[in-house]
């Protein structure tokens, strides 16, 4: 399949900054789900899980997880091939403008699919979403202590992302075995990006 690179904003509808699910129901609730039904995704359930894992808050322009000295070395990407208004593709979430920016045209899904050494989740989710780092953003100023920083601060964004999305309803789960050279490759991250963090997500099966 080609794989034009093309440069394409899509503004996401605004997340909500409440909701009717308690904190302790989530934490209660959230187990790792693996299998998913054919319903497609909402946008705005995209958008809200977007905005939980690395969205803008408050008036110093911070996050929804907190990072060391504020270095912010985490970038969030997207495969979707069925999300409702929004076209199969890859996509680089731009947390200051929570918007998308479309990387390629296609639906991946079974890239990833090959990517997590054969892992259904990644083919069955109607959007997997990768947490990468570029580790220079934290190493500069901490040294090889940023390694670690980096790597505590996709833990805090993982795990905003699990809650949120049991919060909706949906289902998902961390994948960490993966072939980061293949994920590099199928999301078109930089050269300085590594993919850390692997979240297919969508309505759990039955
Ligand atoms: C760092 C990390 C990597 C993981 N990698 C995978 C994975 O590649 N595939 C998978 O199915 N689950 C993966 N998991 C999910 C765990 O298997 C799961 O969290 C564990 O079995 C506990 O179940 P629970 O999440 O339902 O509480 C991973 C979890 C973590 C924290």
């Amino acid at each position: 399949m080609p794989r034009n690179t093309i440069d394409d904003r899509v503004p996401l509808p605004a997340p909500r900054r409440d909701g009717t699910v308690s904190l302790e129901a989530a934490l209660n609730a959230r187990r790792s789900v693996r299998e998913f039904g054919v319903a497609p995704l909402p946008i705005e359930a995209l958008s809200q899980i977007l905005w939980a894992t690395q969205g803008v808050t408050g008036d110093e322009r911070r996050r929804t997880a907190p990072s060391a000295g504020g270095t912010y070395p985490l970038t969030l990407h997207v495969a979707t091939g069925n999300v409702t208004g929004l076209p199969a593709g890859v996509y680089r979430y731009e947390a200051s403008e929570h918007a998308l920016y479309r990387v390629l045209d296609g639906d991946f899904r079974r890239d990833l699919y090959g990517a997590t050494l054969g892992q259904t989740a990644s083919a069955a989710a109607p959007v997997s979403l990768l947490i990468a780092a570029t580790y220079e953003r934290s190493t500069d100023r901490y040294g090889t202590r940023g390694m670690a920083y980096t790597l505590i601060e996709a833990g805090h964004a993982g795990q905003n992302l699990a809650l949120q999305v049991t919060a909706l309803g949906l289902g998902t789960t961390a994948i960490g075995a993966f072939r980061e050279d293949v994920v590099r490759e199928v999301l078109h991250l930089d050269a300085h990006e590594h993919p850390i963090y692997l979240f297919p997500v969508g309505t759990p099966a039955g």
